[in-house]
Formats: C-alpha cells, structure tokens, sequence
C-alpha cells in the first residue's frame, strides 16, 4: 500500500515504519494517524514481520507532537474524537503482539512522546530531547501521555513533566526509564539493527507471551497477573518453537525458531 506520510520498509524479519513529513518535524496529523493504524494492522496481520522499528524522517525528530496547526480549529466534540483516534492506534502498537522498538534520534515531544511510550522499547541517540510540552499550548496530553507516563516513571516524573512542560534531555529521560537504553547518536542505527535482529531471530509465540503478560499485568491485581502468565506459559508449550529452544540447549546447538 502506497502511504502519503509513511515510508514502510522490510530488512529480512524487521519492518521499518518512518514517518515522512521531516519538513514539519514529522507531527501527527489526522492523515497519517490514520495511516500509523493501518500499517500497524498490516504489520500485525503479516507473520513474516516479527519486530517492527518506528523512526521519524531526519535528523531533528522522531515526532514533534500532534499537528498543532490542525489542533488549533478543533470544537470540543472533535478534539475528544481526535484523542480517541489517536489512543485507539497507539494502544493497538502497544497491543501489536510483537515487539515494537522506537528510534529516537532528536524530538521526542507530546503526541511524539506518547507515540514512543507505546512501543515496547526505545532506543535514544545521546541527542535525544522528550517532553510532554502541552500545557504551554494551554491543552492537555491526549494520547494517553497521563496515563503512560505515570506507568512508565512514576507519579513524580509525570506530574513534574506534565505540569510544567519541561524538556528533558537523554540522560535523565534513561533514568527516570522514558527511554529504554541511549546511545551514541552515530551507533544508533547499529544498535537498533542488532536489537531487532536479536528479536526477530527469537520465538515469537514467546515473545507475543511476555508481552501480554507484562503489558496486562501492569493493569490487573498481581493474582490475576500470575494466572495470566501460567496460561500464556502452558500456551508456549504447544510451539514447535519450545521443544526446538529446550532441544537446541541440551544439544548445545544454537536454536532455529520458525515461528510454528
Ligand atoms: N505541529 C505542527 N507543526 C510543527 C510541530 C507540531 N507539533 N512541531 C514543529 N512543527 C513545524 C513548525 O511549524 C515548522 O514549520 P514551518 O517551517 O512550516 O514553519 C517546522 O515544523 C520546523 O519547526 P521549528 O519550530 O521551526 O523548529 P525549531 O528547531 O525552531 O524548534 C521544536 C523545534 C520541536 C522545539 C518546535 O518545533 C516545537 O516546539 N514544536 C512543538 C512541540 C509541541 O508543543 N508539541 C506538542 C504538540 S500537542
């Protein structure tokens, strides 16, 4: 499918998706919303993909926030729909079922923020600057910033972050666990490539296992959590992939998961 805001690219097992629009710091219009949820919903439904990469065009951003140029004409109605579009295709990236790694080189800001918060990891060059800024346009985050800030670092971070709109860099966005791990902005690329590659050599019935149970437990009590693990580990046990990896190991050989 041709996207008019999207590259979508395939290295073997990996999926690339870009977003394209480097002259606007690659902000989240209605356009490409929607187009984020449809090449995810592809991605999802392909099995040859196991791991996607989400990267923003050029050197300045990953995602620089919701449009705010469309933002600014919305009447109540429509920016309640709006939010809800957006939370809609970022909870099915978070509910993709394989890993999703962001690539965040520059701007990580509000609705680019919050993009990156739904994916499972995210990788930071050391030029990396992510903030929830909304309340300097006198608004609110609206694709679920509140609430995956608050998961991911904390009470503290997310109302200091929230409330005063303050950017921050790499450093402390690693420490307070916004990003998943930083790296020289020049190993970017090779360390997000080695990271995929390891994941898409892994088995993903596994992988799609710990997902959920990690992403449904951290919204549920920690004894529905547990009965949530023990039926996704029996559901591994039905894999080929199981009886390779436990194989492979005894034989010292390097495992070779297919996927069945
Ligand atoms: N929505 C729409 N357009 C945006 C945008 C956004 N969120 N962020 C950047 N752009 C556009 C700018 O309007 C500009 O377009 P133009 O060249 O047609 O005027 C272009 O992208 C480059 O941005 P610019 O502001 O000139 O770059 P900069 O290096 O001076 O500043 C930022 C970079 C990220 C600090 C600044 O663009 C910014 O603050 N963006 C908004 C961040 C934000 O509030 N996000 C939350 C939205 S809810």
């Amino acid at each position: 499918m041709a996207y008019r805001n999207l590259l979508v690219d395939d290295r073997g097992a990996v999926r690339q998706i870009t977003i394209n629009r480097p002259d606007k710091l690659n902000a989240l219009n209605r356009e490409t919303i929607n187009e984020l949820g449809i090449a995810f919903g592809q991605a999802g439904a392909d099995d040859a993909v196991r791991v996607v990469v989400l990267a923003g065009s050029g050197e300045k951003a990953f995602v620089a926030g919701a449009d705010i140029s469309e933002l600014a004409t919305l009447t109540p109605l429509q920016a309640r729909e709006t939010a809800r579009r957006g939370q809609a295709m970022m909870l099915g990236i978070e509910r993709l079922g394989k890993p999703v790694i962001a690539r965040i080189q520059g701007f990580a800001l509000g609705g680019g923020l919050e993009l990156a918060m739904c994916c499972h990891l995210r990788i930071g060059s050391d030029k990396a600057k992510v903030g929830q800024p909304e309340i300097n346009l006198g608004v609110i985050p609206g694709f679920g910033g509140t609430q995956r800030l608050l998961r991911l670092a904390g009470r503290s971070a997310a109302l200091e972050l929230c409330l005063t709109g303050t950017t921050i860099d790499a450093a402390r966005a690693q420490a307070l666990g916004v990003l998943t791990r930083v790296v020289a902005a020049d190993q970017l690329d090779t360390e997000i490539d080695k990271l995929a590659d390891q994941l898409a050599a892994s088995a993903p019935h596994a992988l799609r296992g710990i997902l959920e149970a990690i992403l449904i437990g951290g919204e549920c009590g920690i004894e529905a959590g547990l009965d949530y693990e023990s039926q996704a580990f029996g559901l591994v046990f039905s894999t080929e992939d199981m009886r390779e990896g436990t194989k492979a190991f005894l034989e010292r050989r390097k495992a070779n998961f297919t996927g069945a």
